[in-house]
């Protein structure tokens, strides 16, 4: 049997509980330190997951010598700080999304895992569940003709206390950071390319981060993606990807989907769905460790020059909006 990977966990938020649990169920994992700013905080999160070794500091979890890899749950924008930290000591990260605030701190978090060689992946959960291997399946196959457009919605109802990390701009809070790269990452797996022109309406709201958005995506060679976003809409959250022969319907909850349709002339020609497991973040923790035990310092699911360039989109969305994060001029 394959020697266990190491996870480290980096921060006890609402996100690196889930990812705890993910852990649990996913064979060859162990969930094996975990970090916290506050030691009792790390150690509340320890006794409820079992987890043997507790850090009062995030250095501390990236300088034990017995961890293969750290997950960073941290708000967006400490990303760049935390992945680096990481990688500088030799740890393979896998950091949520979005990657960064921005692309030039994509850039530089890139540049120091290929400098550190050591594997970088930007969680984004849906390019690993079961049921968009299968929907690429059909449009690889040919089955909706050539991919003309993509229209997809991920929309949260958030009740969110003041000052809460989704809306808190310090903290590269508003939807466009926190849902918009769903579906803006959604485009890009589909299409493959950048876009060359990005037009985007976006409303500012009282918590001064963007509360809901769209944005229309022109490619080369006219393929167009057609994208909503939005922190307090109950809208629906499903994807379409149209092409010149069919189109598929990608169910809510898009961005973790288990159904997709096959439509032909407006029939429904084929149906599809793929059951999650667990609670789906097992499936991206899965890819890292296939990837770090085949030696890969990136996964061809989510390379690493594409989140950059996903950054870039979402650079190029809210530069009209005026909206700019704590640590956007750093670099
Ligand atoms: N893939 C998904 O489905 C999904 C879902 C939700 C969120 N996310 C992503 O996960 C990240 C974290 O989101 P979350 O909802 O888990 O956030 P959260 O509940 O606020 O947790 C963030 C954690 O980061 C640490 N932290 C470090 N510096 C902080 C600061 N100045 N202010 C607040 N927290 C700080 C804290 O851990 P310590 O106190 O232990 O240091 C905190 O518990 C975001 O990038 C988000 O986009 C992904």
């Amino acid at each position: 049997m394959e020697d266990k990977i190491r996870w480290g966990i980096l921060s006890t938020g609402h996100i690196s509980k889930k990812f705890a649990d993910a852990l649990a169920i996913l064979p060859g994992a162990e969930l094996a330190a975990v970090a916290s700013r506050n030691i009792e905080t790390a150690g509340k999160f320890a006794e409820k997951y079992s987890v043997p070794k507790v850090y009062g500091s995030y250095e501390e979890l990236a300088d034990d010598p017995d961890i293969d890899v750290i997950y960073i749950g941290t708000p967006h924008t400490f990303h760049l700080r935390n992945s680096v930290m990481c990688m500088r000591k030799g740890k393979a990260v896998l950091c949520e999304k979005a990657l960064t605030i921005n692309a030039a701190e994509a850039r530089e978090m890139v540049r120091v895992a290929r400098e550190e060689n050591v594997f970088l992946m930007e969680a984004m959960i849906t390019r690993h569940v079961p049921l968009i291997k299968k929907v690429l399946g059909w449009i690889n196959d040919g089955r909706i003709g050539e991919v003309r457009m993509v229209k997809a919605s991920r929309c949260a109802r958030g009740v969110f206390p003041p000052g809460a990390r989704q809306m808190n701009p310090e903290l590269g809070g508003g939807s466009l950071l926190d849902v918009g790269v769903y579906v803006i990452s959604f485009a890009s797996m589909i299409f493959q390319k950048p876009p060359v022109e990005t037009v985007a309406l976006g409303h500012i709201g009282d918590w001064g981060s963007d509360e809901q958005g769209v944005a229309i995506l022109k490619y080369e060679n006219g393929e167009i993606a057609d994208l909503s976003f939005a922190l307090r809409t109950a809208a629906v959250n499903e994807a379409y990807i149209f092409g010149t022969e069919g189109y598929i319907k990608i169910e809510d909850v898009f961005a973790v989907p288990t159904k997709a349709s096959l439509f032909i002339d407006r029939v429904e020609s084929a149906n599809i769905e793929e059951p999650i497991t667990g609670n789906a973040l097992n499936y991206e923790a899965e890819e890292v460790m296939r990837c770090l035990r085949a030696g890969l310092k990136e996964s061809p699911f989510m390379p690493l020059d594409e989140s950059v360039q996903i950054m870039e989109i979402m650079d190029n969305i809210r530069k009209p909006w005026g909206l700019v994060y704590s640590n956007d001029n750093r670099l």
